[in-house]
C-alpha cells in the first residue's frame, strides 16, 4: 500500500530509458554500465515510478547524498510501499529485526553502535591479520593447482572471506559450513522487497537458528571471554554501556552479511576483469607493489555493491532537482564510479590510475568500516594468483549470480 505518494518536484520529458528503468533484470545484472550512461547522459536524477525513489547516477551527487546528515540511513522511515516492504520484512526477522544494525541506523545510535566494532577493523589490526590470511589464500590454492582447472568462486573467493570473519569472531572450524550456509541464506534477501516468499522463508529459518547458535556462544564468552570479536561485543556490553543482546547478535550478522558476499565478489569480479585485460596482469606481474592500487581501480571499475540508499528527512534539493521530505534516493555507486566528469576513460581498466576517492565502499559516516580488510583479502588473494599461475586463463564466459545490490559472477573456471 502506497501511505502517501509525494509529489514530484517537477513534470518531467517522457524519457525511455527512465520510463523503462528496472535494475533488476538479467540483462542488467550482465552488464548494469551501458544503463549507467544512458541515464547520467539523459537523466542523471530522475524519480523512479517503478522504485518509488529518486535514483541518482552522476559522482558528485552521489557522494553529496552519502556525506549529507539531512538523508537518514533508515529505509523504512521512508513514506513508500517500498519501506514498509522493507519493515514488515525486517519484522520477520525475528532477533535481527527487532533492532537497528549501524548500517540503517543515524547518529547517535550509529555512532556507539559502530565505535564498538571499529576497532576490530582498523588498518593496524588488519595488519597483523595478512600473514594468517596469506596462508589461507595459500591452503586454498594448493588444492585448486591440484586440479589444473578449477572454478575460482568455490576454490578460493568464497572460503576466504567467510574463513577470516568466521575466525576473527571465534566461530570454530568444523562449524563454517553452517555458518555459511546461514549467512548465505540472509544475503539472499538483499534483492530489497521483491525477494520471493520461499528465499524469505529460507532466511527466516537461517536466522532462528543462527540466533540460537550465536546465543550459545555469546553466553560461553560471557562465562569465559577469549580473544575474539564476540568476547568484544559481550564485554563492551558489560562495562556497563551499550550493546544489548539483541545489538550482539545484529552486529555479529551484520558482519556476516556485509562482509562475505561483497569480498568474495570483489575477488571473482577483478579476476574475470583482468583477464579479459591481460595487459594489465603482465604490469602486475612487473611490478607487484601495484596491487594496492590495483584493487582500488578493480573496486572503482567493477565493484560488487551496486546501489545503496538514503531517505530525505527534510525537503531539500539535488542538482536543482527537489526531494521530498521522506521520500527515497537510490544512489548508484557503480554508475558513479564510471562517471566520466570524475575519472577519464571510465570504462578502461587501468591498473596505474590508483582512484582512492572512489565510492566503491560508500562515503561519510557509513563509508564501509570493512574496507581495510576487503582490501587485504583482495591484494593477497589477487596477488597470488597472479604469480603463482603465469598462465592463468578463463575457460569460459561465466554467467552473472547475487542480486543487483550485491553484483558477482556465479562461477569463474579458470585454467592454472
Ligand atoms: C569488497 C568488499 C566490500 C564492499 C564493496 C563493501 C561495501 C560497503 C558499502 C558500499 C557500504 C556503505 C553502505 C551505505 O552507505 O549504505 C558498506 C558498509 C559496511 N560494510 Fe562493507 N563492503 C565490503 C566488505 C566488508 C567487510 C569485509 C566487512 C566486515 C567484515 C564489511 C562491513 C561493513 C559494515 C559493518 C558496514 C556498515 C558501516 C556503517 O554503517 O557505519 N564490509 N560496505
Amino acid at each position: 500500500m502506497v501511505t502517501n505518494s509525494l509529489p514530484r518536484s517537477e513534470p518531467e520529458e517522457p524519457n525511455l530509458v527512465t520510463q523503462q528503468f528496472n535494475p533488476f533484470t538479467p540483462e542488467v545484472l550482465a552488464n548494469p554500465y551501458p544503463m549507467y550512461k544512458a541515464l547520467r547522459q539523459s537523466a542523471p536524477v530522475f524519480f523512479s515510478d517503478f522504485m518509488e525513489s529518486w535514483v541518482l547516477t552522476r559522482y558528485q551527487d552521489v557522494d553529496f547524498v552519502l556525506s549529507d546528515s539531512r538523508f537518514s540511513a533508515d529505509r523504512r522511515q521512508g513514506r513508500t510501499r517500498f519501506s514498509e516492504m522493507l519493515a514488515q520484512q525486517e519484522a520477520d526477522f525475528g532477533p535481527f529485526g527487532r533492532t537497528q544494525t549501524m548500517l540503517t541506523s543515524d547518529p547517535p545510535q550509529h555512532t556507539r553502535l559502530r565505535r564498538l566494532v571499529s576497532k576490530a577493523f582498523t588498518p593496524r589490526a588488519v595488519e597483523n591479520l595478512r600473514p594468517r590470511i596469506q596462508e589461507i589464500v595459500d591452503y586454498l590454492l594448493n588444492e585448486a593447482e591440484e586440479r589444473g582447472k578449477f572454478d575460482l568462486v568455490t576454490a578460493l573467493a568464497y572460503p576466504l572471506p567467510v574463513i577470516v570473519i568466521a575466525e576473527m569472531l571465534g566461530i570454530p572450524p568444523e562449524d563454517r559450513e553452517k555458518f555459511k550456509h546461514w549467512s548465505d541464506a540472509v544475503v539472499e534477501t538483499l534483492g530489497g522487497p521483491f525477494t520471493p516468499p520461499d528465499v524469505m522463508e529460507r532466511a527466516r529459518n537461517s536466522i532462528t537458528e543462527l540466533a540460537d547458535y550465536l546465543g550459545h556462544h555469546i553466553e560461553e564468552r560471557r562465562k569465559a571471554p577469549r580473544e575474539d570479536l564476540i568476547s568484544g561485543l559481550v564485554q563492551a556490553e558489560e562495562q556497563g554501556q551499550v550493546l544489548s543482546e539483541d545489538e550482539i547478535f545484529a552486529t555479529c550478522i551484520l558482519l556476516l552479511i556485509a562482509g562475505n558476499e561483497t569480498t568474495t565478489h570483489l575477488i571473482d569480479n577483478s579476476v574475470y576483469a583482468l583477464l579479459q585485460n591481460p595487459a594489465q596482469i603482465d604490469i602486475l606481474r612487473e611490478d607487484p607493489s601495484l596491487m594496492a592500487p590495483a584493487v582500488e581501480e578493480l573496486l572503482r571499475y567493477i565493484g560488487p555493491v551496486q546501489a545503496t540508499g538514503r531517505v530525505a528527512m527534510e525537503p531539500l534539493e539535488v542538482a536543482g532537482h527537489a526531494i521530498g521530505e521522506k521520500q527515497l534516493v537510490f544512489t548508484l555507486l557503480g554508475a558513479a564510479n564510471h562517471d566520466p566528469e570524475k575519472y577519464p576513460e571510465p570504462d578502461r581498466l587501468d591498473v596505474r590510475r590508483n582512484p582512492t576517492d572512489h565510492l566503491a565502499f560508500g562515503d561519510g559516516i557509513h563509508f564501509c568500516i570493512g574496507a581495510p580488510l576487503a582490501r587485504a583479502e583482495a591484494q593477497i588473494a589477487i596477488g597470488t594468483l597472479v604469480r603463482r599461475f603465469p598462465k592463468l586463463s578463463l575457460l569460459d564466459e561465466p554467467s552473472w549470480g547475487g542480486t543487483f545490490i550485491i553484483r558477482g559472477v556465479k562461477s569463474l573456471m579458470l585454467s592454472a
